[in-house]
């Protein structure tokens, strides 16, 4: 056995000591070969979990109404049940997070505006580029050192007060941050931004798809995190396991058009109460779990920055996402990936050099512990 494996097993025989888990974290042969018969562990993204017996079990029996109406009873407690857990007026309920970032730059800017954000954010790279496309404005974009941006950076992005340039309509900030690895804003830093922006006379939006991971990675309440900006929106359909459904927060008057918006895009949903049932599951119970799959990135992270040619700092990971450099392994992401799902372990790369993986709700450790062993294996096997 090599050392890596041995470490490996230390590791899960010591349970790595951070979080309770759902399943034995009882050391695991190391495979021999590939197993095409073990069942998948699929740490492509948060999005692939799926609903809880208890939440199929709420979305069977949810009383439903026209949501267009404003009728459905289950919908209504959800919107009411975020406003009040994130300290706002009011709230409302879209089908993805994508509709409610876009909804929120809508109704923030003005075509011919620039937009300041993160070059690696998500409603700048996959969002179809709605923010040009349905809001007519153009990115100003910012390397943020692990997608964190500060309030000096954003500063002098924003666009002087003159005839000929085009003005700045919106600062926005992704909490956590996907792509440079679930990494999230020290509060005071967000805080700082908004506070600027504010005195510049502009709007912050927040895109929190994962704020609830930032919240329980920092100890604090989301509202306390998310308190200075206008507009939030998050994600039940992520780590919190529900299976459709984000929410964007914010005032009374901009919720009221924000209902005109969604309807305009198609977005405005009948009996989908049965989608709320599920939501409200997520979002009263589920962010008490997330950090079990912080425990799990971290001990994943931990175990892969001994892997020969993969280079990563487990430090810099404080929440469920783990991006790691795979180049010294003489393979591409896309290599690897199709090699680990050869052997049922799913993942994928962010580009040829960075692979990405996600823990969550249906990734118990066992399952991570499975993961480490193919990679090894492959690895080693070069
Ligand atoms: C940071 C971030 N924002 C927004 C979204 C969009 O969410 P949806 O897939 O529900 O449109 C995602 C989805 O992965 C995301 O990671």
């Amino acid at each position: 056995m090599t050392v890596l494996a041995k470490f490996i097993r230390l590791l899960v025989s010591l349970g790595c000591g951070e979080a309770t888990m759902k399943t034995s974290s009882a050391p695991q042969g190391l495979a021999e070969a590939p197993d095409k018969t073990a069942p998948v562990v699929d740490l492509r993204s948060d999005t692939v979990t799926r609903p809880t017996p208890e939440m199929r079990r709420a979305m069977a029996e949810a009383e439903v109404g026209d949501d267009v109406y404003s009728e459905d009873p289950t919908i209504n407690r959800l919107e009411q049940r975020a406003a009040e857990i994130f300290g706002r007026e009011a709230a409302i309920f879209v089908p993805s997070g994508t509709m409610g970032n876009q909804i929120a730059i809508k109704l923030h800017t003005h075509h011919g505006q620039e937009i300041i954000c993160d070059e690696r954010g998500h409603i700048y790279n996959y969002e179809m580029a709605m923010l040009s496309a349905f809001s007519g404005c153009v990115p100003r974009l910012i390397h943020g050192e692990d997608g964190i941006l500060t309030w000096a950076e954003v500063k002098k992005r924003i666009a002087p007060k003159i005839y000929y340039r085009a003005p700045t309509g919106l600062v926005a900030l992704e909490n956590t941050h996907n792509m440079a690895g679930g990494t999230m804003y020290p509060p005071e830093v967000a805080d700082e931004i908004c506070d600027g922006a504010h005195d510049a006379g502009l709007p912050v939006h927040l895109d929190g798809a994962r704020i609830f991971n930032a919240a329980v990675a920092l100890g604090k309440p989301v509202a306390e995190i998310t308190r200075k900006f206008d507009s939030v929106m998050f994600c039940l359909s992520k780590g919190l396991g529900a299976p459709v459904g984000s929410l964007l927060v914010a005032s009374r008057e901009f919720i009221d058009r924000a209902r005109a918006c969604r309807k305009m895009l198609g977005g405005g949903m009948r009996q989908a109460g049965i989608l709320a049932a599920a939501g409200l599951i997520a979002l009263e119970k589920m962010p008490a779990r997330l950090g079990e799959d912080h425990a799990n990135a971290r001990f994943l992270a931990e175990a892969l920055a001994r892997v020969p040619g993969i280079k990563l700092d487990p430090s810099r990971v404080p929440t469920n996402i783990v991006v790691f450099d795979i180049s010294g392994t003489g393979m591409t992401t896309a290599e690897l990936s199709r090699r680990l799902a050869e052997r049922n372990i799913l993942m994928n790369g962010i580009n040829p050099e960075l692979m990405r993986l996600v823990t969550h709700m249906d990734v118990d450790r066992a399952a991570c512990t499975r993961a480490l062993e193919a990679i090894h294996e492959i690895c080693s096997s070069r």
